[in-house]
């Protein structure tokens, strides 16, 4: 494993982090058993991996506390996060705390190192600053929180409105930022700035769905031929990314995928988020493996350089 500092944190990740939620978490959206799914951590652990993502929300922070219990809790970066409570209820702040105590509780542990407020909306974001970010301030004085973070909703936000929002202020320490080959928005838009300020990043989103599955990226294709936002001649191309793997480049799109993430400068360490041992291995493997030639980057950015409105998700 390599390991790199994330941000102004100062704490030593892995380059490769294991993200506890999306289409996967774990195993348990895909019909893994809890032990399948304590097996994946595990295996993560003994590949080096340091960095943990989960959430409240993803229902995996007990696996993860379970998986841990054998680990010295200072060789481990564990990120967690709730999702902002609702700014009508009685006392959204007091909740938000209590989320952080529950959170602790399924972690089995008396820290997380990164507390998120987890997919803030532009249209949240001052809210989340303003009367969410104090309660987990007192966390962190308490020793509960060492990090304050906050993840964008990349779905809804491919164009990371909330995050230039966010990048104005100086109150972040890490931010989870999506970005992958089809939307590589993030370079111009986000990454300067949180390098700028010394925010750690996590990226998300390295393959999701359009990468992993070529059905569900043609459908991508599709729909940002309609935007005006690719050549409409890349739709009718048999194999779009087939340049990827040629010659044994690559050998498979996730491998490019996650290889082109590896590398971006800004970029401290890439999630991938699985269910299965096996992919774990090769996506591992492949976050380890040389970057990609430059000539591939260059056609990337040639074929989705002006991509902003999808996640690939
Ligand atoms: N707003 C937020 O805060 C937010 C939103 C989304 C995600 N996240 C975090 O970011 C993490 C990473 O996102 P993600 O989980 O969507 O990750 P990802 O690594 O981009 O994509 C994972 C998807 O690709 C599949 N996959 C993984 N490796 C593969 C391989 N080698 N070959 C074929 N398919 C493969 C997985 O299915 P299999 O199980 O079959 O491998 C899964 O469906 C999440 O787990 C979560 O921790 C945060």
């Amino acid at each position: 494993m390599q390991y790199t500092t994330l941000g102004r944190t100062g704490l030593n990740v892995s380059v490769a982090g294991l993200g506890c939620g999306g289409h996967s978490r774990l195993g348990q959206k895909t019909g893994r058993t809890e032990q399948e799914s304590i097996q994946v951590v595990r295996q993560a652990l003994d590949l080096g991996i340091n960095l943990i993502d989960t959430a409240e929300a993803y229902g995996t922070e007990s696996i993860v506390g379970k998986a841990i219990q054998d680990v010295a809790r200072d060789q481990l970066v564990i990120s967690t996060k709730k999702l902002c409570p609702d700014r009508e209820s009685d006392d959204p702040s007091g909740e938000l705390r209590r989320g952080v105590e529950h959170s602790l509780k399924r972690l089995q542990t008396d820290y997380v190192d990164v507390f998120y407020l987890h997919g803030v909306r532009a249209g949240q974001y001052q809210y989340a600053r303003d009367t969410l970010l104090p309660g987990l301030l007192q966390m962190q004085e308490q020793g509960k929180v060492r990090f304050v973070g906050v993840t964008e909703a990349f779905i809804p936000d491919p164009q990371h409105s909330m995050a230039e929002r966010a990048l104005q202020d100086d109150c972040w320490d890490v931010m989870m930022i999506g970005f992958n080959f089809l939307n590589q928005s993030a370079r111009q838009r986000v990454f300067p700035q949180t390098q700028a300020k010394n925010i750690g990043t996590m990226g998300m989103f390295a393959v999701r769905n359009a990468l992993s599955r070529p059905a569900h990226l043609k459908k991508i294709l599709t729909e940002l031929r309609n935007k005006n936002q690719i050549d409409p001649a890349l739709c009718e191309m048999p194999d779009v990314l087939g340049f990827l793997t040629d010659m044994g480049k690559a050998e498979t799109i996730p491998e490019a995928a996650y290889r082109y993430c590896r590398y971006e400068p800004g970029l401290d360490s890439v999630l991938t988020g699985t269910g299965s041992v096996e992919h774990l291995k090769e996506n591992v493997a492949a976050l380890l493996k040389a970057p990609l030639p430059l000539a591939d980057c260059e056609r990337l950015a040639a074929l989705f350089g002006q991509v902003d409105s999808v996640s690939g998700n």
